[in-house]
């Protein structure tokens, strides 16, 4: 088994690299690529190191698997040539996430969508993945009619680059200093909430990363008819998306059932004690693979419909974690397909 990690020196790449380690992910070889840039560098690798390599026509040739999170115009090109010359993509980048043919795959939520795969797999973007880990027990027991959502996300999402801006800032506003100009982000970020995340494409009113959250979500639940709005915002926290959301079930479910439903659920830790203090927060979340969930209640203005507060590792379960979970799903499975001989 010959496995490639695309974009392996960056934020969500190096996680994955890193969750394969902890889970003892079975690979005979594990080759990291990145931009010519990085190529020869060498990652840390247990007992020993790997060497990262350039694309190229002749290096991916002999892979079973290819996880990428090297940015969209990577998955583009280099995604359907790994799945050409035999290997099976696992794609974080949202550019295959919508087409009809690639399956969109949450390991706890849809793992039957992988068979009959063309040997292209999508990750969800980070803020739907958690969302939708939370929400399946309930739509499986009462039945979902709509959703709204608020997301509180971090910097991590957008990559390292938008890390070090919040610490540049973060710094100079404590020691006041004139802040260096934002170059990630359209506005200052630290100490400050910014109600963009991603662009308003084309003159849309809903960002690209609130369509994203909207198509997602109805794609991995399987349902075109489900209402769900989306507002996403960033803020100042380097690591775990924290998202408020309120459900509308088919069927009545009281925040008691609720609760019973999502603590016996793979993935979820239920911390829902609000009264003594415990909810989660993002500081929790981070470096934990469980989605965490609390402040379950009644929306007092609905008799169907339940407030959540949902939190999660935007790098592990919201991207690097769940893609080694769908690899373990595709091995185990037996949906790998031969790589052919180098
Ligand atoms: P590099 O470190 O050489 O730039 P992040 O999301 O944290 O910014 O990381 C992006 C990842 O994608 C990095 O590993 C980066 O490599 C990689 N990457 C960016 N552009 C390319 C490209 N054209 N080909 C391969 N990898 C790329």
């Amino acid at each position: 088994m010959r496995v490639a990690v695309v974009g392996a020196t960056g934020a969500v790449g190096s996680t994955i690299l890193g969750v394969m380690r902890e889970r003892s992910f079975a690979a005979d070889e594990v080759v990291p690529f990145a931009s010519e840039r990085s190529a020869g560098r060498r990652i840390d690798w247990g007992e020993t190191e790997l060497e990262v390599r350039a694309l190229g026509e002749e290096a991916i040739q002999g892979f079973d698997l290819a996880l990428f999170s090297a940015g969209s115009h990577t998955s583009e090109e280099w995604v359907p040539r790994f799945a050409a010359a035999g290997a099976v993509a696992v794609d974080n980048s949202s550019f295959w996430r919508m087409s009809d043919d690639v399956p969109l795959v949450v390991s706890e939520v849809n793992p039957g969508a992988l068979d009959g795969h063309k040997g292209i797999v999508a990750n969800p973007n980070c803020s739907t993945m958690q969302m939708v880990v939370a929400l399946k027990p309930i739509l499986d027991a009462a039945g979902i009619e709509r959703l709204v959502v608020s997301t509180y996300q971090s910097v991590s999402g957008t990559g390292q680059r938008a890390v070090e801006e919040l610490h540049d800032q973060a710094q100079a506003v404590i020691e006041a200093k004139e802040l260096p100009a934002p170059a990630v982000y359209p506005h200052q970020i630290a100490f400050n909430a910014l109600p963009q995340v991603e662009t308003f494409k084309d003159g849309d009113d809903y960002t690209t990363e609130e369509r994203k959250m909207m198509a997602e979500t109805r794609k991995i639940l399987g349902s075109d008819e489900l209402g769900i709005s989306a507002t996403c915002v960033r803020i100042p926290v380097y690591t775990g998306h924290s998202e408020s959301v309120n459900v509308q079930t088919r069927d009545p479910l009281s925040p008691e059932e609720c609760r019973k439903l999502l603590s016996a659920a793979p993935g979820i830790r239920v911390i829902d004690d609000p009264g003594n203090g415990l909810y989660p927060t993002a500081v929790d979340a981070a470096g934990q693979d469980d989605v965490l969930v609390g402040r379950i209640r009644r929306d007092p203005s609905h008799d169907r419909c339940l407030n959540l507060w949902v939190v999660g590792d935007n790098l592990r379960k919201g991207a690097a974690t769940n893609a080694v979970q769908v690899a373990e799903l595709l091995k185990v499975r037996g949906l790998l397909r031969r790589a052919p001989a180098n």
